[in-house]
């Protein structure tokens, strides 16, 4: 039997769906608000810059980087998600800096080489392919451009860095992050790479 805390740890979080879904996203988007605000600050996004979020869940780091960028897109799994993104975002959406599409992290739809900053707060450890997830990170990447990834550091299966690099990134840096409201919100691992130029 399906226990109550693996419910919760999929359809409340994994692939946010139904009350639970609902619930998990208001958890998120209080808990990562600061997460999400922190890896938008540190990609230095540009008005002149294309965004991709990936698994922007309830949406509060797509809103954050709609406000800094010419066109912020947020590629979400779930359909209770997306609507939630549509709906914390109506007004960037309806001036045309946030677009939400269904996709996940190995298929984001988007061009070659089309985005300028790609980040991804607390689902890079539900990636089924993480390799996949890198690759297609890479493709959609111009070159010079930014990725960032963010995880509860507690949650994140080692070797990020290393697989970052196999995909053919640079600069790799990674580091550990105590978000300030940490009565909510866990340790986090964080990344920065570079396609290279
Ligand atoms: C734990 S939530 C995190 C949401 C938000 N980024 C945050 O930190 O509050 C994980 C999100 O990633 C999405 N997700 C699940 N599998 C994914 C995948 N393979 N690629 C991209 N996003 C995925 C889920 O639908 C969900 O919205």
């Amino acid at each position: 039997m399906v226990s109550f805390t693996e419910l919760l740890t999929t359809q409340g979080f994994g692939l946010p769906s139904g009350p639970l879904g609902r619930i998990g996203g208001a958890l998120m988007a209080h808990g990562n608000a600061e997460t999400e605000r922190r890896l938008v600050r540190l990609a230095g996004i540009a008005d002149t810059e294309t965004v991709l979020v990936l698994g922007p869940g309830p949406g509060v780091g797509l809103a954050a980087a709609g406000e800094r960028a010419a066109l912020a897109i947020g590629v979400e799994p779930s359909e209770l998600m997306r609507h939630s993104c549509e709906r914390r975002c109506a007004d960037l959406v309806a001036k045309g800096t946030v677009r939400v599409v269904e996709g996940d992290a190995e298929h984001t739809g988007q061009d070659y080489a089309s985005v300028d900053v790609l980040f991804s707060v607390n689902n890079v450890m539900l990636w089924p392919d993480r390799e996949a997830g890198l690759v297609e990170a890479f493709r959609v990447l111009r070159p010079g451009g930014r990725l960032l990834v963010s995880a509860h550091e507690r949650r994140l299966p080692g070797g990020l860095a290393d697989a970052v690099r196999a995909a053919g990134f640079v600069d790799v840096q990674s580091w550990t992050w105590e978000p300030p409201n940490s009565r909510f919100a866990t340790l986090a691992a964080q990344l920065r790479a570079v396609r290279p130029a």
